[in-house]
């Protein structure tokens, strides 16, 4: 099967072989690391990296990904460019996209919850320049899913329980409170690719904060699929039960865009009233010794207590090393003529 040419806005928009695709290769390129298997596949290629707002993880797993595969990884952001928006003149995304499809072999975006007025405009953006876009569009997080972190995820499940182990195990994907107003980016992409690969999933959230009901939607009917179970709580102790990998993380709530703009301080100090919501070790007794994970960066003391974070279950670390494979894999094969 190719995969070359083909965009990357969400891990569901993949078939299940697609994904188990990238997933063993980057296994092996993990392995492969410093040998010359893969040292030429992006050889002479760039791959553009567009970013509205800052990172730590994605920005320098894409340029080591990059850099290992043989090629470059160029850094843009909007100011270096002179883009038409809703409120002044330039470039249309179409002609963008068109012209930087001339230069790179992929094109990331990362567009998250401050650089838009409501929901859905993240992913809109990327749709259009995957639309007009002659190389791969990957999204590098935007306001609906972030495909590379459920993918790094995943693999992180998978070597800690094997690949054929993760099917049935049991995700908590818990709600944190915080002084962070998060998007819904991680989160939804964690549940969809957990349900791809049958695995129950419990969400927990304080009422209200609920995510897009399409994307629960879906996740139902994934799990539907893979004879696996959904269920959403409102119990902030409870839902710790039976867990076998617990990922906490705050998320905003459905209110925080109002009237075109994000309400970020009224989000916060609605959040900041949840204390109750932090995952720490008395909650992760009730687990079946579960694992804990975070795609980071971490509010440590508001989703997660620091022994939980850095005690002998996290596994914190190891998936963001994935990030690296994982994005590598994909670049691969979307972006080179490796078979
Ligand atoms: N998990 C993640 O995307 O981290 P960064 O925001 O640092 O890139």
């Amino acid at each position: 099967m190719s995969l070359k040419g083909k965009h990357m806005l969400c891990t569901q928009d993949w078939s299940r072989e697609e994904l188990e695709e990238i997933l063993v290769l980057a296994e092996d390129m993990q392995r492969e690391r410093y040998t010359d298997k893969y040292a030429r596949v992006l050889d002479r290629r760039t791959f553009f990296m567009f970013f509205y707002n800052p990172s730590v993880r994605t920005r320098q797993s894409f340029e080591c990904a990059a850099t290992e595969l043989g090629g470059h990884a160029q850094f843009l952001e909007p100011k270096s460019m002179r883009l038409k928006t809703k409120n002044t003149a330039g470039e249309t995304i179409e002609d963008a996209a068109k012209v930087m499809s001339r230069y790179a072999c992929g094109i990331g975006i990362r567009i998250l919850e401050d650089k838009i007025g409501s929901y859905g405009e993240g992913h809109a953006l990327c749709q259009e320049y995957a639309q007009h876009s002659e190389v791969p569009i990957v999204s590098m997080a935007h306001d609906k899913f972030h495909p590379c972190q459920g993918l790094a995820d995943m693999q992180g499940l998978r070597q800690h329980w094997g690949r054929e182990q993760v099917k049935g195990k049991k995700l908590l994907q818990v709600w944190g409170h915080g002084a962070l107003a998060r998007s819904w980016c991680s989160v939804q992409e964690s549940i969809l690719i957990s349900s791809r690969f049958g695995m129950d999933v419990t969400l927990a959230y304080p009422e209200g904060y609920d995510l897009d009901p399409r994307v629960i939607e879906q996740t139902r009917e994934n799990c539907r699929e893979n004879g696996a179970s959904f269920a959403i709580e409102n119990d902030p102790v409870e839902c710790y039960q039976g867990a076998d990998v617990v990922y906490s993380r705050n998320w905003m709530h459905p209110d925080t865009y109002r009237d075109g703009e994000l309400r970020k301080s009224e989000e916060i100090e609605r959040a900041l009233g949840y204390p109750q919501w932090i995952c720490d070790e008395e909650k992760m007794q009730k687990t079946n010794d579960a694992l804990f994970t975070h795609p980071m960066p971490i509010d440590r003391g508001h989703e997660v207590s620091d022994p939980v974070a850095d005690g002998p279950r996290s596994i914190i670390y190891d998936v963001a090393e994935n990030r690296l494979h994982v994005q590598k894999a994909l670049m691969a094969l979307t972006m080179s003529d490796l078979k």
